[in-house]
């Protein structure tokens, strides 16, 4: 079987030292396909990355066919069939995500020209360092031979997020939970909504009341990575991967019928929001493709805060048009 060429990004940082073993033991893709690792890092961080390569040889994993280590993106991309985006500068203690915009933008226009020329036409990008949507969107400007439809930012984690604190209020299993969706950016203004989610296939808002939902859960979930941050003095890792690698798995072999995930996707003006930016919608994949779920009735209480949210993406967009 043709080995599936995987690029990972940051591939000495946090996040990748979680996703990289789960990746080559098998849990994206499956136990019988064979991969490629293809990892960037920057030059100061080659020891560590040579530890990393060390270690991920030193599990013999059976799938991992080879693991290449370079600095160049161009090699890094070569025939990618799927990659994650992940190096970046996470924030601090204190910091919003947006704070990391014009230390990490400059990477993202640099990666998109190196994907244009020389990954595969129709490599899945996920991009996951942040500030995330408008990294998103500064590669698929940089990328215009490959379809904006390849192209995903990451608000998996907070769709994680949502589903595990809500099914713990109603003290149901997680798989009771469905169709929670994650609108808009990921930061602070994201807008997690409840009015379509079920719980053992009864409306999620029959089981909890609007004031827990409104001054509870969604402002627990908007600040979930500062207080992972607070607590481990680091931002989120382990769980960040888990949701990358979620992603990638229902993007490559589709959602659950009945079900979606949330995901930020280049608008295409559904639900009146402006194109051109890249926003978290609730979405299914069918045939490795992501399409937005459409029809879904919204109130006025989630319009004004998908509104917010939109705002804020258009600001961000406004602080890196240069690099458009
Ligand atoms: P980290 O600092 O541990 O690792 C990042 C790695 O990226 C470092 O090893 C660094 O050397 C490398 N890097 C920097 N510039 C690079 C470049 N140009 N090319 C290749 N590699 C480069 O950080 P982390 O905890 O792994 O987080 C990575 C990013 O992911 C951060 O921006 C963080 O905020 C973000 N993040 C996003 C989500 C999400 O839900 N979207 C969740 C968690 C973290
Ligand atoms: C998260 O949501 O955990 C990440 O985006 C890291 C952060 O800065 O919050």
């Amino acid at each position: 079987m043709k080995a599936t060429r995987i690029a990972v990004t940051g591939a000495a940082g946090q996040i990748s030292y979680s996703l990289l073993f789960r990746l080559a033991a098998g849990d994206l893709l499956g136990p019988e396909q064979p991969m490629i690792l293809q990892l960037l890092e920057i030059e100061t961080m080659a020891d560590a990355m040579a530890g990393v390569v060390m270690e991920l040889k030193d599990c013999a994993f059976p799938l991992l066919q080879e693991v290449l280590v370079t600095a160049d993106p161009y090699q890094a991309f070569a025939d990618a069939d799927l990659v994650f985006l992940i190096g970046a500068r996470p924030r601090g203690p204190g910091m919003k995500r947006k704070d990391l915009l014009s230390a990490n933008a400059g990477i993202f226009s640099e990666q998109g020209k190196a994907l244009n020329e020389v990954a595969q036409k129709d490599a899945k990008v996920l991009v996951v360092g942040n500030p995330a949507n408008t990294n998103a969107l500064i590669t698929i400007h940089n990328a215009p031979d490959m379809n904006p439809q390849n192209f995903a930012a990451m608000t998996r984690l907070d769709h994680n997020r949502a589903l595990s604190l809500l099914a713990e209020k109603c003290h149901s299993p997680v798989m009771d939970v469905r169709r929670v969706s994650i609108w808009g950016n990921h930061s602070l203004t994201q807008f997690p909504d409840l009015f379509h989610a079920q719980v053992k296939g009864k409306p999620a808002l029959e089981w909890v009341d609007m004031d827990w939902y409104e001054n509870d859960f969604i402002p627990t979930v908007q600040n979930r990575g500062a207080e992972v941050i607070r607590l481990r003095g680091k931002s989120s890792a382990a769980s960040a991967a888990n949701a990358a690698l979620d992603h990638m798995r229902d993007w490559v072999f589709g959602t659950p019928a009945g079900d979606w995930i949330s995901a930020a996707v280049l608008s295409d003006g559904s639900y009146g929001i402006a194109g051109d930016i890249v926003y978290s919608f609730p979405m299914i994949a069918e045939n490795g493709l992501l399409q937005i779920v459409q029809g879904l009735d919204i109130n006025d209480f989630s319009r004004s805060r998908m509104k917010r949210t939109e705002q804020e993406l258009l600001e961000e967009r406004d602080a890196i048009k240069d690099l458009l």
